[in-house]
């Protein structure tokens, strides 16, 4: 397996690594011995970064990943948690706490779940306006040194919040939105990681499923399933969305790859500080997606994918307007 490392301060991980949000929520109902089975076919293929955070189904994701690391060795898998955001048990997102005593508190409960004595990454999901930057990481920076957690990670932050958040303890990587349709941080937020030496674990590589080349609008959507209230899935833009992803197509027919490798493959050829993680929920999934990793991609090859999908050419935002507003990354001038 390909290795990369999380920022100049964080550990070597795998070129992928497998995000298992999906396996307990947003997305619909999913099959646990499917889910598990996916976490185990990943480590024996190399994946070591496994991300989930603890209001992925209140627990659930946290205690599939236990399930799944039983009677191996634990430090195979490298852990990256997020907390901080708080859901009803229906799911609804009732607010944000980045409270130092919450991130002690919530990390015990993870530790617990997890069935570990340490995290390897720690993260606020989304910032908390209430309580300064300084404050969070301060508290995570007190759980490094006493041997709980590994490294400390941010989530979907801007640029002036990195530079807080680093200035108080060396920050490994910044986990954010990044693809072929959603190009955002390469403005600021990406030249500002480098500058700093953080690495990005780009999530949504496949925008949710859209750009994966398996979604349809005669897809049904399962009870639950967030992308039913998303604008990018919903009436005109899904149709303008999924012209896109035919255009990608064509260019996957002619390399050979599918449609979610080239998506996959176009994250990695963007840095080696940058990490893509795969939802995949399935093993059938995830092979598809570790193939990506065999793609070599031409620099003409990208020229083709980014003509097919031009950088403004999606039609939504990534998230509904409530979600969006909750983005210190999506602040004016982030
Ligand atoms: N920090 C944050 O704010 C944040 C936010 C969201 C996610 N994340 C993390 O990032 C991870 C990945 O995000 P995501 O699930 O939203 O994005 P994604 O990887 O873009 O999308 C996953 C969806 O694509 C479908 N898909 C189709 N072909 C696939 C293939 N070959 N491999 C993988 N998936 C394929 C999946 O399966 P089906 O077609 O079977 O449904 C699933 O519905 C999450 O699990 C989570 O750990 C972080």
């Amino acid at each position: 397996m390909i290795q990369r490392r999380l920022g100049s301060s964080g550990p070597a991980v795998s070129a992928l690594g497998l995000g298992c949000m999906g396996m307990s929520a947003l997305y619909g109902s999913a099959d646990d011995t499917e889910s598990i089975a996916t976490i185990q076919a990943a480590l024996d293929a190399g994946v070591t970064l496994l991300d989930t955070g603890d209001y992925y189904g209140a627990g659930h994701n946290e205690l599939l990943i236990r399930e799944a690391l039983r009677g191996r060795d634990r430090e195979q898998a490298v852990l990256s948690v997020k907390f901080g955001v708080l859901r009803s048990p229906g799911g609804e997102i009732l607010g944000l706490d980045g409270r130092p005593a919450a991130v002690k508190n919530a990390l015990a409960y993870t530790l617990t779940r997890l069935g570990t004595d340490h995290v390897d990454v720690y993260r606020l999901g989304r910032l908390d306006p209430a309580v300064p930057i300084e404050e969070t990481v301060g508290a995570i920076s007190e759980l490094v040194e006493a041997g709980y957690v590994g490294q400390v990670g941010l989530s979907e932050a801007g640029p002036e919040t990195i530079r807080r958040a680093h200035a108080v303890h060396p920050v490994a990587d910044l986990q954010i939105e990044y693809s072929l349709v959603s190009r955002g941080i390469e403005a600021e937020i990406l030249p500002t990681c480098r500058q700093l030496g953080i690495g990005i674990t780009a999530y949504g590589v496949l925008s949710r499923g859209l750009i994966s080349g398996h979604w349809s609008p005669a897809r049904p959507l399962a009870a639950g399933d967030f992308r039913g209230g998303m604008p990018r899935f919903s009436g005109d833009n899904l149709d303008r969305n999924l012209a896109l992803v035919e255009r990608l197509r064509a260019v996957a027919d002619e390399t050979g790859a599918t449609v979610a490798q080239l998506a996959i493959a176009w994250v990695l050829s963007r840095g080696e500080d940058i990490v893509p993680l795969v939802g995949a929920r399935r093993r059938d999934r995830l092979r598809e997606a570790l193939a990506a990793l065999a793609v070599e991609l031409t620099s003409d090859d990208v020229a083709a994918i980014e003509l097919a999908v031009p950088q403004q050419a999606v039609a939504g935002e990534r998230y509904d307007p409530r979600q969006m507003a909750i983005l210190d990354s999506e602040r004016r001038g982030a």
